[in-house]
């Protein structure tokens, strides 16, 4: 438990769109093998393909990983092609639902009263959202990094009020740290950080204080212990090196 404000950690593995049916099978094995027994201070969650949530649901079944989704289209059913909805996959029991990650921003056109409306929907269907925010290098060079989260958050707040943030999770993901092997420094992370937080407590301190907002952007276990030693690093989205199981032990062994 995170003695600074009583909260657990959390950590959550984003396949992206990465693995075979065997490949998956045995990574899911192996996370069981190593984690599956839990640790009481850290929520750990797997986010795989969609294709891939029934073999995860049942590999992960009777263990202590929770299983997420890595996006959602917020209509219960309908004529939207491709699409996968809350109830479908609620019906898998996933129970987090990343929304807004910076992939689906900026390569699928996601806006923010899009990622707005799906983390709403999440909520609705009893789902957790891990909501994504962050800057582009060029963003942040331009000195716009906090309005450019501001806003992100601000989308969501007017949609789904300030209590919403009590059922979620907010990522902080520097889009020039994603995949890229530059990692913000543990000091540029935890800055963002505590703005979002301080940002949240304008509107209630006791939800922003207990609200888990994590890390994520070539976070591995070199880097890991540093980032969460932050004092407003909750734990991290792991993305690249969550596809080793070893590895991503490592980082969720690195929690304080
Ligand atoms: P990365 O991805 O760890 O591969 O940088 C993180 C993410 O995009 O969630």
């Amino acid at each position: 438990m995170n003695a600074r404000s009583q909260k657990k950690h959390l950590v959550a593995a984003n396949w992206k769109m990465n693995g075979s049916r065997t490949g998956s099978a045995d990574l899911l094995q192996s996370l069981v093998d190593k984690l599956g027994t839990g640790r009481a201070e850290v929520d750990l969650v797997i986010c795989p393909p969609s294709i891939l949530i029934p073999l995860s649901e049942q590999s992960l079944r009777d263990s202590a990983l929770a299983l997420g989704a890595q996006n959602l289209y917020p209509e219960p059913s309908g004529a939207f092609t491709g699409e996968i909805s809350p109830p479908m996959l609620t019906e898998y029991s996933v129970k987090y639902v990343i929304v807004g990650h910076s992939e689906r921003r900026r390569t699928f056109g996601e806006t923010n009263e899009l990622v707005a409306v799906k983390f709403k929907a999440a909520q609705e269907h009893s789902m957790i959202p891990i909501l994504c925010v962050g800057e582009t290098l060029e963003e942040r060079e331009s000195g716009s990094t906090r309005d450019v989260v501001g806003a992100q958050l601000g989308t969501v707040l007017a949609g789904s009020g300030i209590h919403a943030f009590a059922a979620a999770v907010v990522a902080y993901e520097p889009v020039w740290a994603i995949g890229t092997g530059k990692t913000a420094s543990a000091e540029q992370a935890q800055e963002v950080h505590s703005f979002i937080r301080s940002t949240l407590a304008e509107q209630d301190p006791n939800i922003a204080s207990k609200l888990r907002i994590i890390y994520g952007g070539s976070v591995k276990s070199a880097n890991a212990e540093q980032l969460f030693a932050q004092a407003d690093i909750d734990g991290g989205l792991i993305g690249g090196a969550s596809l080793d199981a070893e590895e991503f032990t490592k980082i969720c062994e690195s929690l304080p």
